[in-house]
C-alpha cells in the first residue's frame, strides 16, 4: 500500500484541497452545524439524492425533528411523510431505528468511534466516515462514488470501482492522505471537488486546485477514469420462431406474459433452443403440440434475425410452417390473424423484422 503514495506530495495536496474548500465551499444548511445527528441526517439523505433536491427536505426534516430524541420518538407515518418523494424509504426507517438505539444505549450521544457507530442500522463505511470526520473531526476516510472518481484520477487507480473490494484500496490510501488537522474540510473538500470540478464526463482540470498533484491529468487519462466495468454480462440466446399459416392464409401470433421483458407484446410463436436445425424443428413441433394442441409441419429457415438488448442478444432462426390439424382456440393470448391486420398488434422490434420480410401485405 505504501507504493501507491510513493512520490505523492500528500502535504501539498492536503493544503491545496483544504484551502480551496474553505474558500469555495457552497453554503449548504448542514454546513452550519456540528451536531452529529444533523450531519448524519444530511449524509443519509445525500446518499442516493442530489444536493439541490436534498436542501428543502433537510430543512423541513430538521424543523420537524430538530433533535435526535424528536426523531427517536416520532411516529413512523410522520417520518415517512417527511421523506415522501426522496425515495429509498428504508433509509429513513433504518435511521429511526438507529437513533432509537443511540437514545437508549448511548444516552442520546451519537457514538464517536468507527467501531460503535458502524454497528448502527444503515450506517455503512461511508456514513461512518462522513459523520466521524465532519461532526467529530476524526481522520476517517469517507468513500462514496464521487470520492472514488476523484481519487482514481488523482492517484491513477485503474481498478474497477464497481467491485466491492476496490473500495478498500481507496480507504487505505485515504487513511494516509487525509489531513490530521482538518479531516472534516479534507473529506468535504473531496466531495465538493467531485461535485463542482472533477465531474464525471468533462472534468474542469483547468480550474482544479489540485491539478499539479493529479496523475491522470499528467497522463491525459482524466476522462477515461474511473474504470467501471459493465456489471451485467450480455447473454446470448438462440431462438427459433415460426410463421405458421392455416389454409385460409391467416398467421398465428401469441401474446407475451404480463410481466417481464417486452410484457404483453405480440410475437410469432417461438422458443429458446440450441442452434441445431433438426433440434429446432423438433422443439417447435413439440411446443405447438403441447401449448396449443396443434400438429404442424415445420419447413425451412426463411430468415435470421438478430436483436441486441442492453443485457441480452437474441439470435432468432425463423421457420415457415403449415398446420396439419388443430383444436379450436379459446384463449385471449393467441390468435389467427389476417396478414393485412397483423400490423395493428404491438410487436417487439425483432418480430417486426419478421413481419417486414415474411408477411404479405
Ligand atoms: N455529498 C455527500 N455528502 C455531502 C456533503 N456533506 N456535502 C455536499 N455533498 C455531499
Amino acid at each position: 500500500m505504501t507504493e501507491i503514495l510513493q512520490e505523492f506530495n500528500t502535504k501539498g495536496f492536503q493544503e491545496q484541497l483544504v484551502n480551496w474548500f474553505e474558500e469555495h465551499k457552497r453554503d449548504l444548511p448542514w454546513r452550519k452545524t456540528r451536531d452529529p445527528y444533523r450531519i448524519w441526517v444530511s449524509e443519509i439523505m445525500l446518499q442516493q439524492t442530489r444536493v439541490d433536491t436534498v436542501i428543502p427536505y433537510y430543512n423541513n426534516f430538521i424543523q420537524k425533528f430538530p433533535t435526535l430524541q424528536d426523531l427517536a420518538f416520532a411516529e413512523e407515518q410522520e417520518i415517512l411523510k417527511a421523506w415522501e418523494g426522496l425515495g429509498y424509504y428504508s433509509r429513513v426507517r433504518n435511521l429511526q431505528a438507529a437513533v432509537r438505539e443511540v437514545a437508549e444505549e448511548y444516552g442520546g450521544k451519537v457514538p464517536d468511534t468507527k467501531e460503535k457507530i458502524s454497528q448502527l442500522k444503515g450506517v455503512g463505511p461511508y456514513t461512518a466516515g462522513a459523520v466521524l470526520s465532519i461532526a467529530y473531526n476524526k481522520p476517517e476516510p469517507a468513500v462514496d462514488g464521487n470520492v472514488m472518481r476523484v481519487i482514481s484520477r488523482v492517484l491513477l487507480i485503474e481498478e474497477d470501482i464497481g467491485k466491492v473490494k476496490t473500495r478498500t484500496i481507496f480507504e487505505r490510501a485515504l487513511s494516509k492522505m487525509i489531513s490530521k488537522q482538518k479531516p472534516s474540510e479534507f473529506n468535504q473538500g473531496l466531495m465538493e471537488l467531485g461535485a463542482l470540478v472533477c465531474t464525471p464526463k468533462s472534468p474542469g482540470c483547468l480550474l482544479c486546485p489540485v491539478r499539479e498533484y493529479c496523475r491522470a491529468y499528467h497522463a491525459g487519462k482524466e476522462k477515461s477514469l474511473p474504470i467501471k466495468e459493465k456489471k451485467t454480462k450480455v447473454k446470448a440466446k438462440d431462438m427459433a420462431a415460426i410463421v405458421l399459416r392455416n389454409n385460409t392464409g391467416e398467421v398465428l401470433i401469441e401474446r407475451r406474459p404480463e410481466t417481464g421483458l417486452l410484457a404483453k407484446l405480440w410475437q410469432f410463436p417461438n422458443i429458446e433452443t440450441i442452434k441445431d436445425a433438426k433440434q429446432q424443428h423438433e422443439s417447435l413441433r413439440e411446443y405447438l403440440k403441447t401449448e396449443y394442441a396443434m400438429t404442424v409441419e415445420v419447413g425451412e429457415i426463411v430468415q435470421k434475425v438478430k436483436h441486441v438488448f442492453s443485457h441480452l442478444i437474441w439470435s432468432i432462426s425463423v421457420y415457415e410452417g403449415t398446420i396439419l390439424s388443430e383444436k379450436p382456440i379459446d384463449n385471449d393470448n393467441i390468435r389467427w390473424v389476417n396478414e393485412n391486420s397483423i400490423e395493428s398488434f404491438p410487436f417487439p422490434v425483432s418480430h417486426q423484422k419478421i413481419i417486414a420480410q415474411q408477411i404479405r401485405r
